[in-house]
C-alpha cells in the first residue's frame, strides 16, 4: 500500500486494538478517534474516555510482580551517587508530592512549571502533576531567567519546582537565584518548592518558598493520594519547541492520545524486555525525555536509567562506564553524542564491556551512516543501530525501522510505524513518485499529535486537507522506507534542483577529519542559490586551508557538481539550540556576508559561537571558494 492513502477504518482498528491492550481507563472510551484532516475541523482521541497517566506509570505495576522492580536508576554526575526507586517507592513519593501540591492549592488544570536538573525528583514531579491533573511544563535547567519567565507567563504557571542548583560538567550551576529573578516579574506563581541538590546557599522568600524534602516529610502528608480521572483530551503537559527557527513555540499534549502513542511507540521500537535497562540520554526538558524516559517506559513497567548532567563529562570514557556499570541493554541517543564518542576513540572500552547492548537508536537529526556503522561494530558482535524520527508536535516517534535490518548506516529512518500514514508530496500537495524529494506529510491523525493540531483553529495552517505538514523534506523508497533530507526551511534550490541539507552534510561527515558539518544556501547570480558549508574538524586536526582543499577533492568524489559547495569554512563550533540542533538560519546569514540582525538568540546554547564564525569568515584563512 506504499504511497496509497491508508484506509481510515484499518488505521482506526489498529489504534483501537492498541488502546485496548495498553490503556487502563477509569471510563472506557466510546470511539478511538473522531474526525480526520479532511472532513471535520477537529480531531478527538479516545472520545469520552477517562484515565490518569501517573496510574499507568506507577499504580498499575504495584499489583504485579513489578512492585519491587527498579523503575528508576539515577546516576549522579559523581560516580558514587546512585539512587534507585522501585515502583513502590516511586508511588509513595509521587503521592506525597501530589498531596503537598494539593495542600498548596494546586489542582486540576493548574499549570506547574518544573525547572530542575536531571534528578529523580524531576520524574517524581512530572508524575505528581499528572496524578492530580495539573499540566506540567518542564523548562530545561540550562535556560536563562528570561526564558523561564516567558514560559511561566505563557502557561500561567501557579507553582514552580526548582532546586538550589545543579551539577553540569563539573560545575555547580545556580538554579534558585535564576528562578528568583524569573519569579520577581511574575507574581502569579504562589508557591515554589526547592529540591536540595548542591547545598548552595539560597534565599527563601517566606510564604512562597519551601524545601521539597521538608514538605514531603511533613506529618500531615500521606503517602497515598487518589488519582484524578482525567478526560482523554485534558492537557498532560506543555513543552516549548524551537523548531527550525530557534524561536520558542508552545506545544500542548493531551492525556489519552499522547499516552497511547508513548506506550505503543515505545513497545514497537524498543521492544522492552522485563529485565532491560533502558537509557535515553536526552534531557527531560525535551519531548524525547518526556516520552522515552518517563511516560513510555514507565507506562510499560520498564527500568529507566537517568543520568545527571552531560553524559560525556569528564570524557567519553564516562559514557561507556555507565553502559558497563548498569549493563545498559537499549540506548536512545543523538547523532552528536554518537559522533563525540567516535571522535574520542581512545576512550573505547573492550568489546566485552559493551556486551549488554542489544539496540542503539538515534533521534533528533540525521545520523551520518559512517558514525552509525562505527557504533554497530563496537560490542564485538553486530548491535543494531537504528535511526528514528520524532518531533515535539508529534508526541513521539513516527518513523523507525520495522526490523533492525534497516540500520541507520543505510541512511533511512525506516518506515512509518504501524497506524501512521505518511507520504511525500510536492509543493502543491501532489503525491511524488518513489524516490522524489518533497514535503513529509502525515495524512491521518495519530494519537500523539499535539492538541493544537487537533483543534479547529489550527487546521488550515500546518494541517491542510492533505494532512499534517511536518516541515521536513524526505524521500521514500520502494519498500516504503523514508530518508529524511533536512528541514523545508533549510532547503537549498540550485538551478531548480531542490536539495536537502542532510545528504551534503553526510558527505562532509564522511571525511575522517570532520566531526560536525552544516550546509546552507546562499544567493548565486547564475543558479539562484549555491551551497555554502561549515565544517568542524576533529580537535587534533588544525582547521587550515590545506584541510579545506583536501575536503574539496573529497567532495568532488562524493557529490554531483550542482551540490558541490561554492564556499567552505572551518567552524570551531556551530550555532546550536540548547537541545543540540544546528540553527542554519544564522549560518545562512553569516555565509551571505551579513554580520548582524541575527534576531532572538535566546534558544542558542552558546551565542558567542557567532562572533567566532564572523571573525573566521573575515580573516578568510580558513575559508575557501571552490571556483566551480
Ligand atoms: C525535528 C523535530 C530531540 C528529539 C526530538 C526532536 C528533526 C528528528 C530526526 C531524524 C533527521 C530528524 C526533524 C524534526 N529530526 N529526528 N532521525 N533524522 N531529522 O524534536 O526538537 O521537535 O525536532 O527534528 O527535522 O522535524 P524537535
Amino acid at each position: 500500500m506504499a504511497g496509497e492513502k491508508g484506509t481510515l477504518p484499518s488505521l482506526r482498528q489498529y489504534w483501537a486494538t492498541q488502546a485496548n491492550e495498553l490503556l487502563h481507563c477509569s471510563r472506557r472510551w466510546e470511539q478511538v478517534v473522531r474526525g480526520d484532516f479532511t472532513t471535520t475541523p477537529t480531531v478527538e482521541w479516545l472520545v469520552n474516555g477517562e484515565l490518569n497517566a501517573a496510574v499507568h506509570c506507577v499504580d498499575r505495576h504495584l499489583t504485579t510482580g513489578r512492585r519491587n522492580k527498579a523503575a528508576l536508576i539515577w546516576q549522579g554526575e559523581r560516580d558514587h551517587e546512585v539512587r534507585v526507586y522501585t515502583y513502590q517507592m516511586l508511588f509513595s513519593e509521587v503521592c506525597r508530592l501530589a498531596n503537598v501540591m494539593k495542600k498548596k492549592g494546586i489542582g486540576r488544570g493548574d499549570c506547574v512549571a518544573i525547572y530542575l536538573p536531571m534528578v529523580p525528583e524531576l520524574v517524581v514531579t512530572m508524575l505528581a502533576c499528572a496524578r492530580i491533573g495539573a499540566p506540567h511544563t518542564v523548562v530545561f535547567s540550562g535556560f536563562s531567567a528570561a526564558s523561564l519567565q516567558s514560559r511561566l507567563e505563557d502557561c500561567r504557571a501557579r507553582m514552580l519546582i526548582t532546586a538550589d542548583g545543579g551539577l553540569r560538567a563539573g560545575r555547580s550551576i545556580p538554579l534558585k537565584p535564576t528562578a528568583d529573578s524569573a519569579l520577581e516579574e511574575f507574581a502569579e506563581v504562589g508557591s515554589c518548592l526547592v529540591v536540595r541538590r548542591t547545598d548552595q546557599k539560597v534565599e527563601m522568600v517566606p510564604g512562597r518558598d519551601s524545601w521539597y524534602h521538608s514538605e514531603l516529610s511533613a506529618a500531615d502528608i500521606s503517602s497515598d493520594c487518589e488519582a484524578e480521572s482525567m478526560a482523554a483530551g485534558d492537557p498532560l503537559f506543555f513543552l516549548y519547541t524551537s523548531g527550525a527557527t530557534g524561536l520558542p513555540k508552545q506545544v500542548r499534549h493531551g492525556t489519552g492520545g499522547y499516552l497511547l502513542h508513548a506506550l505503543s511507540s515505545c513497545r514497537q521500537v524498543f521492544r522492552l524486555e522485563e529485565d532491560d535497562i533502558f537509557w535515553s540520554t536526552a534531557d527531560l526538558g525535551w519531548i524525547t525525555g518526556h516520552t522515552y524516559s518517563v511516560y513510555g517506559p514507565l507506562g510499560l513497567g520498564g527500568t529507566v536509567l537517568l543520568h545527571e548532567g552531560v553524559p560525556l563529562y569528564p570524557g567519553a570514557a564516562r559514557f561507556w562506564q555507565v553502559v558497563e556499570k548498569f549493563r545498559v541493554n537499549k540506548l536512545y541517543t543523538a547523532p552528536a553524542v554518537i559522533r563525540a564518542l567516535r571522535r574520542a576513540e581512545g576512550a573505547l572500552p573492550p568489546p566485552a564491556a559493551l556486551s549488554s547492548l542489544r539496540l542503539v537508536a538515534s533521534v533528533g537529526e540525521p545520523v551520518d551512516p559512517g558514525s552509525a556503522g562505527w557504533f554497530a561494530g563496537l560490542a564485538g558482535r553486530p548491535v543494531p543501530v537504528i535511526d528514528t524520527w520524532c518531533q515535539t508536535e508529534a508526541g513521539g516517534i513516527l518513523f523507525a525501522p520495522r526490523t533492525p535490518d534497516d540500520p541507520a548506516s543505510s541512511g533511512t529512518v525506516g518506515t512509518p510505524l504501524p497506524g501512521i500514514d505518511a507520504a511525500v508530496v510536492d509543493e502543491s500537495g501532489h503525491l511524488l513518485p518513489t524516490g522524489g524529494c518533497g514535503r513529509l506529510l502525515i495524512r491521518h491523525p495519530w494519537p500523539g499529535m499535539a492538541l493544537q493540531l487537533q483543534e479547529e483553529g489550527e487546521i488550515g495552517g500546518v494541517v491542510t486537507d492533505g494532512g499534517y505538514d511536518t516541515g521536513d523534506l524526505a524521500r521514500r523508497d520502494e519498500e516504503n522506507r523514508y530518508v529524511i533530507l533536512g528541514r523545508q526551511a533549510d532547503l537549498i534550490n540550485v538551478a531548480g534542483q531542490q536539495l536537502g541539507t542532510a545528504e551534503i552534510e553526510a558527505a562532509l561527515l564522511a571525511h575522517p577529519s570532520i566531526i560536525e558539518a552544516a550546509a546552507v544556501g546562499i544567493a548565486d547570480t547564475e543558479r539562484g542559490q549555491a551551497v555554502y558549508a561549515f565544517v568542524t574538524p576533529r580537535h587534533d586536526v588544525p582547521g587550515t586551508r590545506r584541510l579545506l582543499e583536501e575536503l574539496r577533492s573529497h567532495l568532488a568524489d562524493k557529490l554531483g557538481p550542482a551540490v558541490l559547495p561554492v564556499g567552505l569554512q572551518c567552524a570551531p563550533s556551530l550555532p546550536k539550540t540548547k537541545s543540540g540542533k544546528i540553527v542554519r538560519r544564522l549560518l545562512r546569514k553569516i555565509a551571505s556576508g551579513e554580520d548582524g540582525g541575527f534576531g532572538d538568540l535566546s534558544a542558542l546554547a552558546d551565542p558567542s559561537v557567532l562572533a567566532v564564525l564572523l571573525a573566521e569568515k573575515r580573516r578568510g584563512e580558513t575559508k575557501i571558494h571552490l571556483n566551480l
